[in-house]
């Protein structure tokens, strides 16, 4: 029997948390996590996923001169996850795969909304048209003081337009991301992402083991 063949529900896990918390070492492990269990998995992220959404991922992260208004910001992260949604998502889903992405709409409620302070309701009402009750299955948050997230961070080279916000910015997404699990504790898990790598991997395979079971293979 196919290892996957009586999976009883699409999986859609996301994993969220501010720059410097380990987010590409750790998407690494979930992806071989959930291959060695069964899942066949597509990984993705955001923003950005397909060639379009890449594209407009590449004019949002690009330093420039021109200020960019919140609001334009807002719309292209939606426009990028529509196509992406859209387009990868979802037929990933329909065709029983279980799909990783690095980043999700959680991600414009902490930066957008947390961030750069937009209205929440503006937020929600973007989330309400283009995705309606379509939800990840479960949502990881790495999390870490910004201080020390941000030091991490830095030593990558190259800062990209979000990198070069301040403390006080990442510490208002931290807040948000925060606030959105404790809403929805079901959804959500939070991890420690100060632990040594090694912790945080037991912490990341435990939750998953637990968490997983209605889309586990
Ligand atoms: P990353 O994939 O390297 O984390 O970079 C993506 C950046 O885009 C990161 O700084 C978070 C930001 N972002 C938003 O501001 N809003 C969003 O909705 C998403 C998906 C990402």
């Amino acid at each position: 029997m196919v290892a996957n063949s009586h999976k009883s529900a699409p999986c859609f896990v996301t994993l969220e948390g501010i720059e410097g918390v380990g987010k590409s070492t750790n998407l690494a492990f979930i992806r071989d996590w959930l291959s060695q269990h069964g899942h066949d998995v597509l990984q993705t992220r955001e923003p950005g996923g397909t060639p379009l959404a890449e594209q407009i991922r590449e004019l949002l992260l690009a330093p420039r001169e021109e200020v960019v208004d919140s609001d334009t910001e807002l719309l292209l992260m939606f426009a990028a996850r529509a196509q992406h949604v859209a387009t990868v998502i979802k037929p990933a889903l329909a065709a029983g795969k279980t799909v990783l992405s690095d980043r999700f709409v959680d991600a414009s409620f902490a930066y957008q909304g947390g961030g750069r302070q937009l209205p929440m309701a503006r937020i929600a009402a973007l989330e309400t048209w283009l995705l309606a009750a379509f939800k990840p299955t479960l949502t990881l948050l790495l999390d870490l003081h910004p201080d020390i997230a941000l030091a991490r961070a830095r030593q990558r080279g190259e800062a990209d337009r979000f990198e070069r916000e301040q403390l006080a910015f990442f510490i208002r997404v931290r807040e948000v991301y925060l606030q959105r699990a404790a809403a929805e504790p079901q959804r959500f898990a939070i991890i420690d992402a100060g632990q040594s790598l090694a912790d945080v991997q037991r912490d990341i395979a435990a939750l998953l083991a637990n968490r997983i079971g209605a889309c586990a293979s």
